[in-house]
């Protein structure tokens, strides 16, 4: 496990536990974009699932979902969340074949976690590929602006029952955004352990995706949210159909 780059067990734990507010702010605005999925009864394909937050919405909805996720430890605790999602699946972008489907959602930055802007453009090339005629593609991106709104950002705490995160932030390159994350997680016995993950983002000129998706057949736009939340400063919506 400790080969796995981006959350082990106790971040995978941590973000369970008190990061489902991104999933839950998106969720309306996914699930009015993907309702005429709903209603033909077509396949989600969910990219970078985590714990299952989002793929909850999804099924509750009546959603036929492959999740799929990087990390173990959250497909672990997703199969817990989602019992009822068709599937959920190991699937490292941009490696790894994504499904086809009728609909490719996914929310938390999925694509800002590979390791450079060749490797966004493969996965968005690879998410057009796999969408059938009339999909819809519903996914976040975090663009250069998410780094200029932070360049001197302060780090952040927060603390919850039994677990707490520290993490600092710095903007080494106008297209990199690291977090050097420190968990806290309470024991049985009452002592604390702690984990360390240091989270390397590449930051994309999001303007560019729309004419890439165009040339494999999908139109897409840049939006502000999928819906009427509020996204945080350089995080954009990605909205885009194949045609049908
Ligand atoms: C910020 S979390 C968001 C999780 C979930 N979507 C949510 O909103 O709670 C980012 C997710 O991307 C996954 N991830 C990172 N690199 C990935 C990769 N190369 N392929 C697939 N998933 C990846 C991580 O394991 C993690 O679950």
């Amino acid at each position: 496990m400790a080969d796995d780059p981006y959350y082990r067990r106790d971040l995978a734990l941590v973000h369970h536990l008190g990061f489902g507010f991104h999933a839950d702010a998106c969720a309306p605005g996914i699930l009015a974009l993907l309702e005429p999925v709903r209603t033909r009864g077509g396949v989600v394909v969910e990219l970078g699932c985590g714990s299952g937050l989002l793929t909850r919405h999804l099924v509750d909805a009546g959603h036929h979902v492959i999740a799929t996720d990087a990390s173990p430890a959250m497909l672990a605790l997703a199969r817990q969340t989602a019992p009822d999602a068709h599937s959920v699946l190991q699937v490292v972008l941009p490696d790894d074949p994504i499904p086809d489907a009728d609909a490719i959602v996914g929310v938390g930055h999925v694509l800002n976690y590979l390791p450079d802007e060749a490797s966004v453009d493969r996965a968005l090339v690879d998410i057009a590929g796999a969408l059938h005629p009339g999909g819809v593609l519903a996914i976040d991106l975090c663009d250069l602006h998410w780094g200029e709104a932070r360049r001197d950002a302060a780090g952040a705490g927060r603390m919850g029952d039994g677990w707490a995160i520290v993490t600092e932030f710095s903007v080494p390159r106008r297209d990199r955004f690291v977090r050097q994350i420190a968990t806290f997680l309470r024991n049985a016995d009452g002592s604390w352990r702690r984990d360390d993950e240091r989270h390397d983002n590449v930051l994309i000129d999001t303007a560019r995706v729309p004419g890439l998706l165009a040339e494999h057949g999908v139109e897409a736009t840049v939006d502000a949210s999928f819906g009427s939340e509020r996204l945080p400063a350089g995080l954009y919506a990605i909205k885009g159909r194949r045609a049908a």
